[in-house]
């Protein structure tokens, strides 16, 4: 197996009674495993959970490089234009198989384009990208899997005139609309106006898109090899599709993060030690929250559950977060994520003149980084507190391919485990009504009602200084 769960030092005899996850509280999941298993086995030949068998699609790969070729050869930036699951995803893989692409000159780049995700509507930060881009060498792909989703909207009717205003006539050369293949405004727009497209396959929601054209198309144009990727996560599928709870580490990860919960370590924080995989915590933070914080359970009954997901990167928030994880409210588990190796290392010279820094003299900054994430999870373990780590042998498209299906797994049994749906989000729904509401928007006149008379029942409580 590529990739290994250490969960040690979540478990009773590592951390203690209170905290620790005890054998026997497995031994009782294993049989509920069998029968989860059975029920997601059943969701999939109905195909209900098509997210499982996207790195196998064939067609799409062919699909998504032929047009990945095209952007590589008319432009020289490409802007994704999307939020939540239409973005984060293409941000953790980029950084992790493209680290500092950016900031590279176009021949180190290999002439391929930059990548910008654009997922705010903050018009400070979203001009200064426009500026750095010329319109006539950038492609926008606008990425909305509803289609009417009033960021990317809004995102795309700017792009769109400042692209007419540059180019004129032939703007709609520009984009690729990346959409369901039937409904929303932006299928309709590609049909009618005559924009590139492509389908977000029927059942795959936003943040289990990363392996549909919306992760696959901008990180193909930036070099990313989406054959590689996709087979990391074919080949790993294996250890993920089958019922023992002991072997699977998907289900073994969320079956061990969902006890942790019941002993009221409601926290889970994700902490790779290494800054290519920075932004996987971002994503993972979306997948882990919008799946399982919810009001309602299956079936209907009241319930306000859900771990809370926090990121930290090693080795700086050792600086930073780790004093109140090792002696704050016992309420975390902190999942490592560490390296065997780094595609680069750096040796540490001696330095004569100062007898102080001679223990590091011989090491490297590899071995440093790996050497601190022991010591964090070791220091955690002598203090109660609760860690695993999952270990890589190495950031590779196979690697990070299997890693991101690993969390979509783990996340959709932990879903069965507290008994919520892991594949809705109805909680963000009530505040994009509201923002209809204020923008204007046709047929949400009573939802302006309810939003004064919310306001108006409020005593205003504002400080002003100054
Ligand atoms: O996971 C999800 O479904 C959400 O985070 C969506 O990705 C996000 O809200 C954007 O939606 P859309 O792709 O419809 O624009």
């Amino acid at each position: 197996m590529p990739i290994s769960l250490d969960y040690t030092n979540m478990m009773k005899d590592a951390i203690g009674p209170d905290s620790g996850v005890q054998d026997e509280e497995l031994a009782e999941l294993s049989v509920q495993t069998k029968a989860i298993h059975q029920r997601i086995q059943n969701r999939r030949d109905a195909g209900e959970l098509p997210f499982f068998d996207l790195p196998n699609d064939q067609a799409m790969i062919t699909e998504v490089l032929t047009l990945a070729k095209e952007i590589q050869e008319q432009f020289d930036n490409l802007v994704v234009l999307g939020i939540g699951g239409s973005a984060l995803g293409t941000t953790a893989v980029f950084n992790a198989l493209c680290y500092g692409h950016n900031l590279k000159d176009k021949e180190q780049r290999r002439g391929l384009p930059r990548l910008f995700v654009l997922d705010n509507v903050d018009p400070d930060g979203f001009s200064v990208h426009l500026d750095l881009c010329d319109p006539a060498q950038t492609c926008f792909l606008v990425i909305s899997k509803s289609g009417t989703t009033v960021e990317t909207t809004s995102q795309f009717l700017v792009v769109r005139r400042w692209l007419e205003d540059a180019v004129g006539d032939t703007y709609r050369k520009h984009f690729v609309l990346i959409t369901d293949p039937k409904n929303g405004v932006l299928r309709e727009l590609a049909d009618r106006e005559g924009y590139r497209s492509c389908s977000i396959p029927a059942g795959v929601g936003g943040r289990f898109s990363i392996f549909t054209p919306v992760g696959l198309l901008p990180l193909a144009c930036v070099g990313v090899d989406i054959r590689q990727l996709l087979n990391g996560a074919s080949e790993f599928s294996e250890y993920l599709c089958h019922d023992d709870l002991k072997t699977n580490p998907a289900y073994l990860n969320a079956a061990l993060q969902y006890l942790a919960y019941q002993k009221g370590l409601t926290i889970s924080v994700l902490m790779p030690y290494s800054d290519r995989l920075r932004d996987l915590s971002d994503w993972f933070r979306q997948l882990w929250a919008e799946s399982l914080g919810k009001k309602f359970g299956t079936d209907g009954s009241l319930r306000n559950v859900g771990p809370t997901p926090v990121n930290a990167l090693g080795t700086t928030d050792q600086h930073s977060q780790v004093q109140l994880y090792m002696e704050g409210p016992f309420d975390k588990v902190v999942t490592f994520v560490a390296l065997d190796s780094f595609d680069r290392d750096l040796p540490l010279p001696s330095y004569e003149a100062s007898p102080q820094m001679s223990y590091l003299a011989g090491h490297s900054l590899g071995e440093l980084i790996g050497v601190e994430q022991q010591a964090t999870a070791a220091a955690l373990t002598r203090n109660g507190r609760s860690n695993c780590t999952i270990r890589l042998p190495g950031v590779t498209p196979e690697t990070v391919g299997a890693l991101l299906l690993l969390f979509q797994v783990q996340t959709l049994f932990a879903g069965y485990l507290f008994d919520v749906d892991p594949l809705d989000q109805p909680g963000v729904e009530e505040g994009k009504l509201f923002t209809y509401a204020l923008m204007g928007r046709q047929g949400y006149d009573e939802k302006v009602a309810e939003f004064k008379s919310i306001q108006a029942r409020l005593e205003s409580r504002i400080l002003s200084s100054g």
